[in-house]
């Protein structure tokens, strides 16, 4: 199910100025919005799209945008999220690198749709050469007319700014990012009160993906309803996957929803297999803060069904024996790789990008960087994987935000999965010092 509708033109040279995307349809969404539709028009097409947030957490972005308080006198804000800051996922990149304009685009109709005059992107610290694709994009579209004021002569005005962040993962928590873009350390704030209601500077602010506003072109272009032709159930439209690891061919595809897994992971318009001619091991399909899924799992259900690359099915089997779509970054593991050194690994990551606010992640985080750490050097023992799991116990849903949850989700999916794995670092401790330790691993296990 190749079908481009967001990376339609990506392959067109020069495709990331205006002149070009413009001759290609670029901004037709804009000149159909602003002459021809209401804002609340714009909003009850997103809403029959079915669309859901690119983001991570699948919130239908209609039903966000319905939520917006809009107070007599008091301004509005969209603000997009263009942080990316989880590890596996690098699709919004691409989005903005290859097509600024899209982007663009979709920020326009949307703020047109939110009433919003003056809309950010939140970037990445570390994207800084995009900062300047978006910058000099952005300085395009206001000579074309369609950033500043009275755009198209429809009386609506838009200023667009991007704002660079720090290099903070936590700064892509909607709250954290509201709080940096205010110039004040990136602490998630408590909710509620919703940025809908109470967003930046205090006012009804809307936080969205790089990918869903993206997509909002399309739905406006086409209309809700032939955008929710598209997909499966209510996994509607395209969804870019950032592909990694032991692929043959890793890289940026979007994809209908509802292709199934094995088709993505081994087909050839997709990531053609594993590398080098190796068995799949497991596999994280939506970045690192999901379930890792074991090789039996990742292209069929625990009841046996294909699994398929949408939000349902991804998660079918809760915790048990599904993972979740998350943020698209589809991470694969050979037969070689090492479970609990990738677990170490993102759990390193968690523990250094913990804002520190709040105790059980703060405090948790860094002990299962240093519990995962002994097991992974041969230093650990049996009782070590028991208090991983009750440290896991002791950060979910007790955090503020749910960087907690998303440090302690992966953990508790690979013991669950991968418990012989952890078993084998305490029994073999010498070999779990080897360089070559994952093909030790590998063989001993089969024995
Ligand atoms: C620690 C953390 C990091 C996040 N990073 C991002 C990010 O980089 N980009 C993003 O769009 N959403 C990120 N999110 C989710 C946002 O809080 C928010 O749900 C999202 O931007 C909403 O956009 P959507 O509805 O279009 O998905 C993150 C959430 C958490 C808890």
């Amino acid at each position: 199910m190749a079908r481009k509708i967001l990376l339609e033109h990506d392959e067109i040279p020069g495709i990331e100025t205006y002149a070009v995307y413009r001759k290609n349809g670029g901004y037709r969404s804009v000149e159909k919005a602003l002459k021809t539709m209401s804002p609340e028009q714009v909003v009850e097409e997103v809403q029959k799209s079915g669309l859901r947030g690119r983001g991570g957490a699948g919130f239908p972005t209609g039903m966000k945008w319905s939520f917006l308080a809009k107070p007599e006198g008091v301004p509005r804000y969209l603000l997009c999220n263009a942080d990316e800051s989880e590890p596996g996922t690098f699709k919004d990149r691409y989005l903005m690198e290859k097509i600024p304009h899209r982007l663009i685009e979709g920020m326009i109709v949307s703020s047109y749709a939110l009433g919003s005059n003056l809309s950010f992107i939140y970037i990445r610290g570390e994207y800084m050469w995009i900062l300047d694709i978006l910058e000099k994009a952005i300085a395009e579209a206001y000579a074309a007319g369609f950033l500043g004021k009275n755009i198209l002569g429809s009386g609506f005005d838009l200023d667009l700014r991007v704002a660079p962040g720090g290099g903070a993962y936590i700064c892509g928590e909607e709250t954290a990012m509201i709080e940096s873009l205010e110039g004040k350390r990136g602490n998630p704030r408590m909710k509620p009160p919703f940025p809908a209601v109470k967003g930046l500077w205090g006012c009804p602010s809307v936080v969205n993906n790089v990918e869903s506003l993206a997509s909002v072109v399309a739905i406006v272009n086409d209309g809700g309803d032939e955008y929710a032709k598209i997909g499966i159930g209510k996994s509607t439209g395209t969804k870019l996957f950032s592909a990694c690891g032991n692929v043959s061919r890793p890289g940026v595809y979007e994809l209908e929803m509802g292709l199934s897994v094995e088709e993505f992971i081994y087909g050839d318009d997709w990531c053609r297999g594993i590398a080098n001619g190796k068995q799949l091991k497991a596999c994280v399909p939506g970045g690192s803060s999901v379930p890792i899924l074991p090789a039996h799992l990742v292209t069929k259900t625990a009841a046996g069904e294909n699994r398929l690359m949408s939000y349902e099915s991804l998660a079918d089997g809760g915790f048990a024996s599904g993972s979740m779509l998350g943020s698209g970054g589809f991470i694969v593991f050979d037969e070689d790789q090492c479970i609990v050194r990738n677990t170490w690994n993102f759990a390193r990551f968690y523990a250094h990008e913990s804002c520190g606010q709040c105790s059980p992640c703060r405090e948790g985080t860094g002990w299962m960087e240093k519990v995962l750490n002994r097991l992974e050097h041969g230093n650990g023992n049996l009782r070590d994987i028991e208090l991983l799991e009750d440290i896991n116990k002791k950060i979910e849903g007790n955090t503020i935000c749910p960087l907690g949850d998303a440090a302690a989700w992966p953990v508790a999916a690979a013991i669950r999965h991968f418990r012989e794995e952890f078993e084998w670092h305490v029994t073999h401790r010498e070999e779990s010092q080897s360089r070559n330790y994952g093909l030790l691993l590998k063989e001993s296990l089969m024995q």
